[in-house]
Order: C-alpha cells, then structure tokens, then sequence
C-alpha cells in the first residue's frame, strides 16, 4: 500500500510501480482511496468539496471509513480471493495520519470504526512517502481540494502522524524520501522493496497464511 502526505508524489510512484508489476505478469487489483467503486466515488465527492466547510471531524471520518468498507467488500474480498495482488493508493494509515494526527481524533476511536469497517483485512506493507511542505506545495494542483486548504499546521501534524506510524510499526512500514525528482524515487521504491519483489518474480500461490487474518499485498 502507497501513502503519505499530499504533494509526496504518491500516486506517480503508485502508477508506475502498478505498472511494473503488472509487467512482470502478476494480476493486480488497483484501488484507490476514497473513492474506487460507484459509491466511494460519490463519497469523495462529498469529501472533498470545498463547499462542505461545515463538516466535522466524526462525520469526515466516519465518510472515509464508509467509502472504504464499501472498497474492502466490493474489490479486495474479491481479488484477494482471485489470488491477485492488491495494491492500494491510501488506506486506513491515511486516516490515522489525517483525522488522527492531524485532526485530533483518538487513535482508539479510529481502530473501532476501522475494525467495523475493514476487519482483518490490513495491508502486509506500507510504503509511506515523506516529503517536506515546500516540496509538497510546488507538486499540488493549485486548486486545492477541502483537505488541501486546511493549512500548513494541520499538514504537519499529519506528515508528523506518517512517521510516527512508520517508527510504531517497522515491520509493516517502509519509509521512503520523496523530495528527490521522481526518477530518483522510483529507484529508492524499487529498492526497498526488493525483498518482496523477489518474491513477486517467483511462480506463486496467494493463498491466506494459515494462521493470520487474511492480508492484502503489499
Ligand atoms: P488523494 O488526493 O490521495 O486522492 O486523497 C484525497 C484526500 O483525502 C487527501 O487530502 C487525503 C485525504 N484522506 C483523509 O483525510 N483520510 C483518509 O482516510 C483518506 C483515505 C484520505
């Protein structure tokens, strides 16, 4: 799973590396976040628009869960079980480091409504993108969407909540610097997750660890 702060970069890097995967032959299934099926779209909407000022923090977050529980049932139950690998711009970190850290809403409220909304079905792998503000604000489209207008303090609050994740939980999260031209990126990309891509060029069978709850890739 792709993500980090607005401006990272995030969803170039996410394209590319979709397309090389799928490349190397190994059926992917693409989602993005909010948004990815009929009804996360409309969600986004109402998520993103400006006119929307008036929204609160509960009903925003509450908005991104319902649009991702609608993405977890619709597409990645399915392609899990189809045997693809799952490959995700943002995911329920997105919401931690926004409502979360940003915001201020506690993380446990933030797990009890994902456990609703997702279950056991969490990212193997995180790659979060970290970029410093001024390098964000000269990649964003300069009409900012409702999220984008919230101001530098909250920006950094949530750039703030990603690398805290990423110390808190080493194992599912991989950090990488996006401020370098995406070239460059790419390159830190493809390396740290070498390990894995190995992995992907090998023949392969997807099938759920017996053991764990069943997992999306990366
Ligand atoms: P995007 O620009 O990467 O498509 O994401 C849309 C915006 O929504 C972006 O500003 C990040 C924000 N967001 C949250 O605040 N919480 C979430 O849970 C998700 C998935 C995105």
């Amino acid at each position: 799973m792709f993500d980090g702060p607005d401006g990272s970069g995030k969803s170039t890097q996410f394209r590319r590396f979709s397309a090389w995967v799928k490349g190397i032959g190994v059926p992917v299934t693409e989602l993005r976040e909010p948004g990815g099926t009929p009804i996360g779209e409309r969600i986004r909407e109402v998520l993103l628009d400006v006119a929307h000022e008036e929204m609160t923090l509960t009903c925003e977050m509450l908005l991104y869960m319902a649009s991702r529980a609608q993405i977890v049932e619709e597409v990645v139950q399915p392609a899990l079980e189809r045997g693809d690998l799952v490959l995700a711009d943002r995911f329920i970190s997105s919401t931690h480091a926004y409502q979360g850290a940003g915001g201020g809403l506690p993380v446990e409220s933030i797990d009890l409504v994902g456990n609703v909304a997702v279950g056991g079905w969490m990212p193997d792998l995180t790659v979060v993108f970290d970029v410093d503000p001024e390098t964000a604000s000269r990649r964003l489209n300069p009409l900012l969407d409702r999220m984008e207008r919230k101001g530098e303090t909250f920006h950094a609050r949530v750039r703030a909540g990603y690398l805290e994740q990423v110390q808190r939980n080493p194992d599912h999260y991989i950090l990488v610097d996006a401020r370098p031209d995406e070239e460059t990126v790419y390159t830190t990309v493809m390396e740290s997750l070498e390990d894995r891509l190995s992995v992907l060029r090998a023949p392969r069978g997807l099938s759920p660890k017996a053991n764990q709850s069943p997992q999306a890739s990366p």
